[in-house]
């Protein structure tokens, strides 16, 4: 018997899989396809690895502007699929060789029995038991129930996109969030005509609305249509028919692709076994040390629907393992940094200005340009950045950025408010000079 049965290889279950065995405790990890899940295999891993070539043509293409001619310019986007193959599957195999002190199974696995004492799992014909379990089954592409969006070869999943091997000449992108941003910037950067369809008033509803519009309107500039407010209808062959709010009647638009990115749904398959498990709104509930309601069993990641991020997914598998070993930990969520790999990218933690409404609040705002090496580095951008400060404590409560790389340093931003530091205190840091990361403190 394991003291360990984790389901799933991806960030939540390798995370925890290697914590737990470096504990000392004997884990069983199964995956049905790659471990990495897919953040490394078909998500954020392979998106930051192509969109780091498409950024690298763009600037060359945009070279002139630092004084640089580069004529002529062009992509070999075989040789850029291939790369990203390559890295991923490096680190696959980095992750194989974390869990060497683990069994993994390959494998479809499927909770058969339950009993507090003893969980039984069956993956590939065998029955494997533990003490404990860890549901980190992750998630899947949602495919919106739009008339036309199945078994039509002209429709992308992100999947799908990430495995090309040649690019359209135009694509729509349904849904403008994360998913569909990145794509858009992936796209737009290689020359591929962009139009991006949103349900919402606005694309990427959850960041800062101020930092959305500037990208927008750079995309728009580079060339880039967005359909807000648009609902789409139905989808025929290469043609996505909308019907924009306030239009009489509906439009089409065409393109090569159609790439579908409206959100990913917790996976719960596998889990039947399970009688009694709490599940609301499609994903298991946990408290805050990772618990389901049946002892012994936990989830962490996508399939809890706390927030949909490797990074968290990650942190919630250490917060599991712990508490399986009796360490004092729990979840917090009030300082989980969100990044969206556009470019410029977008990076936020803590509160939103929305939310941050009222006399309790100060709202800095600076334009990332404060920074020498922004401006060295950045010509032509004038970036954001957005500080919210309670005004009773001095303490930092929110952070929003637009301008590269503000991913990097995000987690400065995130430290400080995971901590509750004052402006006083972050005041006190000695920030490396000369870095974007300044801008942290030149709003203060
Ligand atoms: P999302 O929830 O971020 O965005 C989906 C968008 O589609 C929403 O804006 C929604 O209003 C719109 N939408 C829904 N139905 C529609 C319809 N029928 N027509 C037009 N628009 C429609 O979901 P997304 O982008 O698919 O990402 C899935 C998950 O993966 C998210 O939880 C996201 O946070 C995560 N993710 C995170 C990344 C990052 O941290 N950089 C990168 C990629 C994904």
């Amino acid at each position: 018997m394991f003291n360990l049965a984790i389901i799933g290889g991806g960030p939540a279950g390798y995370t925890a899989a290697e914590k737990a065995s470096k504990a000392g405790l004997s884990v069983v990890l199964f995956e049905k396809e790659a471990l990495g899940g897919t953040c490394l295999n078909v998500g954020c891993i392979p998106t930051k690895t192509l969109l780091y070539s498409a950024k690298q043509f763009y600037n060359a293409v945009h070279a002139d502007k630092y004084g640089v001619k580069a004529e002529n310019v062009t992509f070999d986007y075989t040789k850029i699929v291939q790369r990203k193959s390559k890295i991923v599957r490096k680190l696959v195999a980095g992750i194989k060789q974390k869990l060497q002190a683990c069994t993994v199974v390959q494998g479809e696995a499927v909770v058969a029995d339950y009993s507090p004492a003893i969980i039984t799992i069956e993956c590939s014909g065998q029955s494997y038991e533990a003490e404990h379990l860890l549901l980190c089954n992750g998630s899947v592409n949602f495919v919106p129930p739009i008339p036309g969006v199945n078994d039509n070869q002209y429709v992308w999943s992100s999947t799908d996109a990430l495995a090309a091997t040649e690019l359209p000449q135009s694509v729509a992108i349904i849904g403008g969030g994360v998913i569909g941003m990145e794509f858009a910037t992936l796209y737009m950067e290689l020359g591929v005509k962009v139009t991006v369809i949103e349900a919402l008033p606005r694309i990427l509803p959850n960041m800062d609305s101020e930092i959305v519009a500037l990208l927008r309107a750079k995309y728009e500039k580079a060339g880039v249509s967005f359909l807000t407010s648009t609902r789409v209808t139905s989808v025929d062959e290469n043609r996505v028919h909308y019907q924009s709010a306030g239009a009489q009647s509906e439009e089409c638009v065409e393109a090569d692709k159609i790439l579908v990115c409206v959100g990913r749904r917790a996976n719960l398959q596998g889990i039947q076994g399970l009688a009694g498990l709490s599940v609301e709104r499609g994903h298991i509930v946990v408290d805050e040390h990772m618990l389901t309601n049946l002892p012994n069993v936990y989830a962490a990641g996508d399939i809890t629907g706390k927030m949909m991020l490797a990074h968290v997914a990650s942190r919630q598998a250490e917060v599991a393992v712990g508490h399986m070993l009796g360490v004092q930990d729990q979840m917090n969520y009030n300082a989980v940094p969100s990044v969206v790999y556009t470019n410029p990218e977008i990076a936020s933690v803590g509160l939103s200005v929305s939310e941050a409404e009222g006399d309790n609040f100060v709202v800095r705002k600076l334009p990332m340009t404060y920074s020498g090496r922004f401006m060295a580095e950045n010509e032509g951008e004038n970036g954001l950045c957005k500080m919210i400060v309670d005004k009773h404590t001095d303490t930092i409560v929110g952070v929003h950025m637009y301008g590269n790389p503000c991913s990097e340093f995000i987690v400065a931003a995130t430290m400080a408010v995971q901590s509750g530091l004052t402006s006083r205190q972050l005041q006190q840091i000695i920030f490396p000079h000369p870095t974007a990361s300044e801008i942290l403190k030149e709003i203060l």
